[in-house]
């Protein structure tokens, strides 16, 4: 296929996501119990607001209503594009503290490393018969991480979906439908799993394994870093959930701002103030034009006073439960273990089935 016709197949692909995400979602809306959630993230560094508001909010909402839930640190994916393993274990605990500092329950969700579970890794196997080298070339999120990486393609980066389909499967195989709330560009991850769910079924066994997973895509929107450019910690512009307030006026003090007095709304023109504006209007539940119109002429100075102290406001209980979790790392490792264990039971069931499904149980 030439390029304008994959430029095609992408695009549909999307839409055809976006549709089956916004049905979903209706669905969820009249019988949330009858659908599992299964998410997760790399152990990279600590949680910033673009997380909270991109992610962890609707992952909390998502539990509230009474999804079956799991969450898997993917600890192994941090290999992916990196060299060193070096402060894993600081940043799978401090990811457990955060989704728990979000709301984040234990109870009601599985929180685990994939690392801990051999059942999910060894679902690899089986799956790696099922998709072709020139399919996982073609996949767009690989090939721009390997891009940024200045690595050639490893062989785990490469293989890269092929995971995290093991890390969504292992939890789809008991005929409740499973979703996955992910950013766009998880989702030819999503669509490697749903095609190897189908071709598992179809080639083995006589009952299907697996339910094909559901992206849910985020209608929230995105929250700006604080020069107006995507938030990330690596363009220092993010406002991360562990810091202090007073590093957080700092932060939100040294921001670019422009030398016009008066506070208008206008992302185009004036990206950093209305990145500023943004912040203050997630963090208070205001509306930018409203913010922008209370300052008036006050001036970036006074809008920015306004958005530290919104900020900290809205953070000061996720940072008050934080500061009570990091005083008990032990609690914080049994609860990763207990979540282990809960997934490794499930992995466990699924791994059976697979065999059975394969005709290789022997005893
Ligand atoms: N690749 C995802 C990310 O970088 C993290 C992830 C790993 C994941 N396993 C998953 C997401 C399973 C959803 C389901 O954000």
């Amino acid at each position: 296929m030439n390029e304008e016709g994959r430029e095609e197949e992408v695009q549909a692909t999307f839409l055809a996501a976006q549709e089956r995400s916004r049905q979903t979602k209706e669905k969820i809306e009249k019988s949330p119990s009858s659908f599992k959630m299964i998410t997760g993230d790399r152990p990279t560094g600590r949680l910033h607001l673009g997380h909270f508001f991109g992610s962890i909010k609707s992952r909390v909402e998502l539990q509230n209503k009474g999804l079956k839930c799991a969450i898997v640190i993917a600890d192994y994916q941090v290999i992916t594009d990196r060299d060193t393993t070096a402060h894993i274990e600081d940043n799978v605990l401090e990811m457990v503290i955060d989704y728990m500092a979000c709301g984040i329950d234990p109870e009601k969700t599985i929180i685990f490393t994939h690392s801990y579970i051999p059942e999910i890794n060894q679902l690899m196997l089986p799956f790696m018969s099922l998709v072709s080298e020139a399919e996982l070339l073609r996949n767009p999120t690989v090939h721009a991480e390997m891009l940024a990486s200045n690595h050639s393609l490893t062989a785990l980066l490469l293989t890269y979906p092929v995971h995290q389909s093991c890390d969504i499967l292992f939890y789809s195989a008991d005929g409740m439908p499973t979703v996955v709330p992910v950013g766009k560009d998880n989702l030819p991850h999503i669509q490697i799993a749903r095609t190897i769910a189908k071709r598992f079924n179809s080639r083995f066994g006589t009952e299907p394994t697996f339910s094909s997973p559901i992206a849910l895509l985020s209608d929230a929107p995105e929250i700006p870093g604080l020069d107006g450019r995507k938030m990330s910690k690596s363009y220092k512009n993010s406002i991360m959930l562990c810091s202090t307030e007073e590093e957080t006026r700092e932060l939100i003090k040294k921001s670019p701002s422009d030398s016009e007095r008066k506070i208008t709304f206008d992302p185009e023109k004036r990206p950093q103030i209305s990145a500023l504006l943004t912040t203050a209007a997630l963090t208070t539940g205001r509306s930018e034009k409203e913010i922008a119109e209370d300052i008036g002429s006050g001036g970036a100075g006074a809008l920015k006073s306004y958005v530290a102290e919104s900020v900290n406001a809205f953070l000061a209980p996720v940072r008050e439960r934080r500061k009570e979790l990091e005083q008990n790392k032990d609690k914080v490792r049994e609860i990763l273990r207990a979540g282990n264990e809960k997934a490794e039971k499930i992995a466990a069931s699924t791994l059976q089935k697979v065999r059975q499904a394969m005709n290789m149980i022997y005893y």
